[in-house]
């Protein structure tokens, strides 16, 4: 039985719309996932984007991963998210860039894509699906979307190890996620919605890795600048979050898995 939390999408707007959208930009980076630029590239390369070809980047953001995309591989990219100032700052960021001819971003869920059936070579998702309260049915609008042939590719926190629920709880907690997936979970999900499993990595030691960074930036580094612009209940926050993360991930009880499917 899946453990569940009663986290809803306001409760991801909320955290996106507010200091929490700030506060992930200033400790992951613009592309708000572990590993970064490089990251995108790997998952680039492995589902294998090449120039010309239409790709639907599900929970976009900042923009930051569809701006890479577009300009580093010649690729045209739909982004969709469900938060306001997410939307806002992709667009101008986009525009600034002079990117705004190859990438679009809509508003939208999900679990409910603004696409035609058929459209997409490849639908990508980095380190976002976590928030979402339905995964089988994000799987089945992914399917959906791509056109025969196409490819999905998305690297997301996972379960990766026996995890008790009093010590996931505090976890989901902290990150408003309403549960995780696991690495066998997501494999299962793909092949049950009819993608042929091409790929799935667990990715763990290198996450784990990147919440050492993560640690030191937010008690060192970032620390005066929580303190000075959100105060002492947020970096408090902050703090406990890393730290238990950084320790369940160190434990291979979470961390990130990869996993590429073809329709
Ligand atoms: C961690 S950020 C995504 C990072 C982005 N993929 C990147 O690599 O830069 C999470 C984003 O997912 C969006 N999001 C969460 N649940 C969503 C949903 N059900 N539908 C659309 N967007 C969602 C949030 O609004 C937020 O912008």
């Amino acid at each position: 039985m899946t453990y569940m939390k009663d986290f809803t999408i306001k409760d991801v707007q909320d955290v996106y719309d507010g200091p929490g959208g700030l506060l992930w930009e200033a400790v992951m980076g613009e592309q708000i996932h572990s590993g970064g630029p490089e990251a995108t590239d790997a998952l680039a390369q492995k589902v294998g984007l090449k120039k010309g070809m239409i790709v639907c980047d599900i929970c976009s953001a900042l923009g930051a991963p569809a701006r890479h995309l577009a300009s580093k591989y010649g690729v045209t990219v739909k982004g969709v998210d469900a938060t306001k100032t997410m939307l806002e700052k992709a667009r101008q960021r986009t525009k600034e860039a002079k990117l705004e001819d190859f990438i679009e971003y809509y508003e939208g869920n999900a679990m409910d894509l603004p696409f035609k059936k058929d459209t997409f070579d490849v639908v990508w998702g980095q380190e976002a699906w976590c928030y979402v309260t339905d995964k089988n049915r994000l799987i089945q609008e992914a399917r959906r979307v791509l056109k025969p042939g196409g490819k999905i590719a998305f690297t997301d926190w996972i379960i990766t190890g026996d995890i008790p629920e009093k010590e996931l709880d505090p976890l989901l907690e902290t990150m408003a996620f309403p549960y995780m997936e696991s690495f066998q979970g997501y494999q299962g999900l793909l092949k049950q919605n009819g993608f042929k499993l091409i790929e799935a990595l667990d990715q763990t030691e290198e996450y784990a890795k990147c919440f050492d960074e993560y640690y030191e930036k937010v008690h060192v580094d970032l620390k005066p600048t929580i303190l000075d612009n959100f105060g002492k209940d947020l970096f408090d926050f902050a703090s406990n979050l890393v730290t238990i993360w950084q320790k369940a991930a160190h434990e291979h009880k979470v961390g990130r898995g990869l996993f590429i499917g073809q329709k």
